[in-house]
């Protein structure tokens, strides 16, 4: 598997609205390295302000680093002309669904881009068909987005990005705003995005449940990584990641629990299943 994004030592600062000109310089980034393999599905972890959509704004030339580099598909992001070829490969979802709607018919929003694009109609129609059938809005290509739920909106939100054809995904909290039933549909839909049609995903987010389900997760604390691993190496570092003020999944938690107390069970226990699993064991081995 090659790389479809590499981030090189990337450190980065707003520009100061203090006009001061001595004001201090605020790193946000501080030398962020990171692949992003082709076909991953990676999460990125870390408390408000660590630096997570400031990294992800630099995955499709939103920001340029101001040190190191972002090389997408092998092309260095910070090259201007290059802008439209960055975009085309990465595409962004956002928490809120309304803000990224603009037209008032599904499919015409699906469609958006690709006008702008000048792509032809015949191949607009299949793309942006083959976009609502992905997200499982086809049905819906007619409605208005208004009339949609939260979830329904965010997948037509992604159906847009996926008509581009892009390599990769980054969604920035794209659940944050949505009821348990949106953020389950928005979940499966990135899932299937990722199995069935290859796409690299990269998910921010603040729920365990949804990093759990990832093949990587990225922890990061104040514009640094701290934690890389699967979902199983990384919430086995329970006490590490509650310093840094997140939580793991509620069966980790319990498991942690259960071993400080002296019961022997794994420690690397992210699934209500694999928990369900374990006490079962200990309780007949209790009983014997
Ligand atoms: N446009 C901006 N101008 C100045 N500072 C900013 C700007 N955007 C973010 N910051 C600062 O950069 C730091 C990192 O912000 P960032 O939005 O990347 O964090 P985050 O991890 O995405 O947080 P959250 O979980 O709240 O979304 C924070 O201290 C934030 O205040
Ligand atoms: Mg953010």
């Amino acid at each position: 598997m090659d790389n479809i994004i590499e981030a090189k030592d990337v450190w980065f600062h707003y520009q100061s609205e203090s006009f001061e000109e001595d004001a201090p310089i605020k790193e946000v980034l501080k030398g962020v390295s990171l692949d992003i393999k082709r076909g991953e599905f990676v999460a990125v972890l870390g408390h408000n302000g660590s630096g997570k959509s400031t990294i992800a704004k630099h995955f499709n030339a939103i920001l340029t680093a101001n040190k190191g580099e972002i090389i997408v598909d092998g092309i260095n992001a910070a090259d201007d002309e290059k802008l439209f070829d960055i975009r085309q490969r990465v595409g962004m979802v956002f928490q809120n669904p309304d803000n990224q709607i603009v037209a008032t018919i599904v499919e015409e929003d699906v469609a958006f881009a690709l006008e702008n694009l000048g792509v032809d109609p015949a191949e607009m129609r299949e793309r942006v068909d083959n976009a609502l059938k992905d997200v499982g809005m086809y049905d819906f290509r007619e409605h208005a987005p208004h009339q949609l739920s939260g979830g329904q909106k965010q997948r037509v939100a992604i159906a847009g990005i996926i008509a581009m054809c892009p390599d990769c995904i980054v969604l920035d909290e794209p659940t944050a705003m949505l009821d348990p039933i949106g953020r389950k549909e928005v979940m499966k839909t990135i899932k299937k995005l990722n199995r069935e049609n290859g796409v690299t995903i990269i998910l921010i987010t603040h729920y365990m449940d949804e990093a759990a389900k990832a093949d990587r997760i990225v922890v990061m604390d104040s514009g640094q990584i701290i934690l890389d691993g699967t979902p199983k190496q990384v919430f086995k570092n329970v006490d590490l990641l509650k310093e840094v003020g997140l939580d793991v999944p509620q069966v980790t938690e319990l498991a942690y629990g259960l071993r400080k107390n002296g019961i022997d069970i794994p420690d690397d226990i992210i699934t209500e299943e694999e928990c369900i699993e374990e006490i079962i064991k200990i309780i007949e081995k209790a009983g014997k």
